[in-house]
């Protein structure tokens, strides 16, 4: 036994305190940690030839369709740059909102790892439509352009908004009648099928959706996502690439039986619809307070507000939070599938009294 399971007292945080930054400073769901204790022990193949991994291929043909095809990778990043590789020949480009992560919280990885052009639109909302993907889909033949062959939408959006199934497939149509092929960064992809009341193949794989990136991570997992593949005709090689993007896990047993454990029950939706609940607890309670403004539709587990700066400061030394934007003050809140009634209520009620002080 190593000291840190003789004694409690190496504990090295409160397992009370729980914050709003994000959805990955969550732990792990018990029934997650249970599977992968269930997969544990003996020897299994490696590299994904293991028998976790193809069961994970029914799950996913289960939710996405019959041609899905489950490919599980490390991260988010890593799904999202394998996925646009595979939907683009080495001049291509895609077409993204600008707020996407893919563009302002991945590094330059698209970039620098996969080589890819982003060509980006300001939206309101997080969300494309056909006329804004207009702006950038452009120059089809120019060799002096970066050639627009993929768009990436990001569902539910980094705003906290969502895409109805057939905002998605209006987008879907526009791109492929020009070429284009489309990817869902589905980091929330779980919050959006709760918040719509939807099977998650209803915005994807029945909209023209042609690969995505399924999030675990936020939802309860200790780490992984998905890269799935809808559209095997057209999206091909995932399993070069993911090798030489880093991503191709040895012992895969342990990222494919947290999936398992995700979806082949309702354990997605559980903790997603529960996120999205604490959101919407957090709004309601927080559209009562006098100079506290929402500034966004919460429609997932995301609530964005402008409130004055002096009390956002004085909140963050007792609850993690990030300015989303640091010219107008504006923060995001993130809830989780292990936040509370009760931690939503005493943020409210801290919230209330630092107002108070204002
Ligand atoms: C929309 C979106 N996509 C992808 C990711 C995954 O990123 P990571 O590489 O941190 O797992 C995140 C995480 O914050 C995200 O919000």
């Amino acid at each position: 036994m190593t000291d840190l399971t003789r004694t409690d007292a190496v504990r090295r945080h409160d397992p009370a305190v729980r914050g709003f930054a994000s959805d990955n400073y969550a732990g792990v769901h018990p029934e997650i940690l249970a599977a992968i204790a269930l997969a544990n022990d003996g020897h299994q193949i490696a590299y994904g030839e293991d028998d976790y991994t193809a069961h994970l291929q029914d799950v996913f043909r289960r939710h996405f369709g019959d041609k899905a095809e489950a490919y599980p990778v490390f991260n988010g990043t890593g799904a999202n740059v394998v996925a646009l590789q595979a939907l683009l020949p080495r001049w291509g480009a895609v077409v993204a909102a600008e707020s996407a992560h893919i563009n302002v919280d991945e590094g330059g990885a698209p970039e620098k790892m996969g080589g890819i052009k982003l060509l980006t639109v300001p939206t309101p909302d997080g969300k494309l439509t056909p006329e804004l993907l207009d702006k950038q889909a452009w120059g089809f033949g120019d060799e002096h352009r970066a050639q627009p062959l993929a768009v990436s939408i990001t569902q539910s959006t980094e705003l906290g908004t969502l895409y109805t199934a057939d905002e998605i497939r209006a987008i879907t149509e526009h791109a492929h009648q020009l070429g284009m092929l489309v990817h869902v960064d589905g980091s929330r992809l779980a919050n959006a099928a709760a918040a719509l009341g939807l099977p998650l193949r209803a915005f994807t794989t029945d909209v023209g959706v042609d690969v995505l990136s399924f999030g675990g991570t936020k939802n309860g997992l200790l780490l992984g996502e998905v890269v799935v593949v809808l559209n095997p005709e057209r999206v091909r090689n995932i399993k070069f690439l993911r090798k030489t993007s880093m991503q191709l896990a040895s012992k895969m047993r342990f990222l494919s039986v947290q999936f398992e454990a995700l979806l082949s029950g309702d354990l997605y939706l559980r903790n997603a619809g529960h996120a999205n609940a604490m959101a919407s607890r957090l709004e309601a309670a927080v559209r009562g307070i006098d100079g506290v403004e929402i500034v966004r539709p919460v429609q997932a587990n995301a609530v964005f507000a402008i409130l004055p700066r002096e009390v956002s400061e004085r909140l963050q030394k007792h609850y993690r939070f990030y300015f989303w934007n640091e010219h107008t003050g504006e923060v995001r809140w993130m809830c989780s599938y292990d936040t509370t009634e009760a931690d939503i209520d005493g943020f409210v009620a801290a919230i209330v009294e630092e107002m108070g002080r204002v």
